[in-house]
């Protein structure tokens, strides 16, 4: 049985495969309509959620399939003090697959070990984001037309970013992808991916503080918000919170075909006014993270695809 931790449980043919079979599905929708028509998916949420739980629940109904779940850990018997262990193993009663979002690093590791369905990371903390990085993947495949040789900026609190040290670890695995960090002092990467991801494997790196120095350069520009529930004041993250705002003014520095990513909530780090500029691809990435959700899906139940 497989579970989804890290990008890093997926070979690079692995997945490859699972983008290709997303852009089929994108292609032939109704071929997918009934392939899960007996399989259940639970949504186990104990963390807020917009995007990636609706996302996993549309790529099931997709695909014929049904959904359970809970959406906070309030509302779940984590409340009166059950493990993620045992809460797993009851699940497994209920479900073929699960989803799990968890805001301690770890936890839906932790669960995958006593289920007997495959577990799939939802984003754990401030450490890994699996599925939004598949989302990513598919986004800039489909936008540039290929995932090697690009440059691209990843933008904003690089620190507690779970979807950039996801995108991180499953980039480096392309040749000739550049990376140009931007963030401020506080904010930058963990050194768990600076060394152990970036310097270890050769790859080619900047970390830089300003936006405008970076953007002439960028194929692909990842920003991201500065996570509010992970700092331990609210005076920090007052001062950090605006420190970068991309404008139409800044844009004229991008690239004619540079386009902007984002996995979404935005903040304040994205002016609306961008969003009706072409290279605005942060609305488009959300449809392709219910392609590549529902490729996940068959892929880890082994569901036996259509001709
Ligand atoms: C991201 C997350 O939860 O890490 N959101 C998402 O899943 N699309 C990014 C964020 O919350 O900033």
């Amino acid at each position: 049985m497989r579970h989804l931790m890290s990008p890093l449980d997926l070979s690079v043919e692995e997945l490859n495969s699972i983008l290709d079979l997303a852009s089929d599905i994108e292609k032939h929708p109704d071929k997918y309509a009934h392939v899960c028509d007996d399989k259940r998916l639970a949504t186990l949420f104990y963390e807020p959620s917009t995007r990636t739980r609706l996302s996993f629940e549309a790529a099931m109904m997709n695909l014929g399939g049904k959904v359970l779940g809970f959406s906070s850990a309030d509302s779940s018997s984590a409340s009166k003090g059950e493990s993620v262990a045992d809460t797993i193993r009851v699940v497994s009663c209920y479900a073929d697959i699960c989803a799990m979002r968890h805001p301690k690093e770890g936890a839906p590791l932790v669960a995958s070990m006593a289920s007997s369905i495959p577990v799939i990371n939802a984003g754990d903390g401030g450490h890994q984001h699996p599925t939004q990085t598949l989302t990513d993947l598919l986004t800039i495949r489909s936008l540039k037309g290929r995932l090697d040789n690009i440059t691209i900026g990843l933008c904003g609190d690089l620190k507690f970013g779970r979807t950039v040290h996801s995108l991180i670890e499953a980039l480096v695995r392309y040749p000739n992808v550049r990376f140009i960090l931007i963030s401020p002092e506080e904010l930058r990467i963990p050194s768990y991916i600076r060394e152990d991801v970036l310097i270890k494997n050769n790859i080619d790196f900047q970390e830089v503080e300003r936006l405008e120095d970076a953007l002439p350069d960028l194929d692909i520009l990842y920003m991201t918000r500065v996570q509010k529930e992970r700092f331990f004041n609210e005076e920090d993250y007052v001062r950090m919170k605006d420190f970068y705002i991309l404008d139409k003014q800044k844009m004229k520095l991008a690239k004619e075909d540079m386009y902007i990513l984002h996995p979404l909530p935005r903040v304040n780090e994205i002016s609306t006014e961008v969003d009706s500029d072409p290279r605005a691809a942060y609305f488009r990435q959300v449809q392709y993270g219910v392609y590549v959700r529902m490729a996940l899906i068959l892929t880890l139940l082994e569901v036996k695809l259509p001709c």
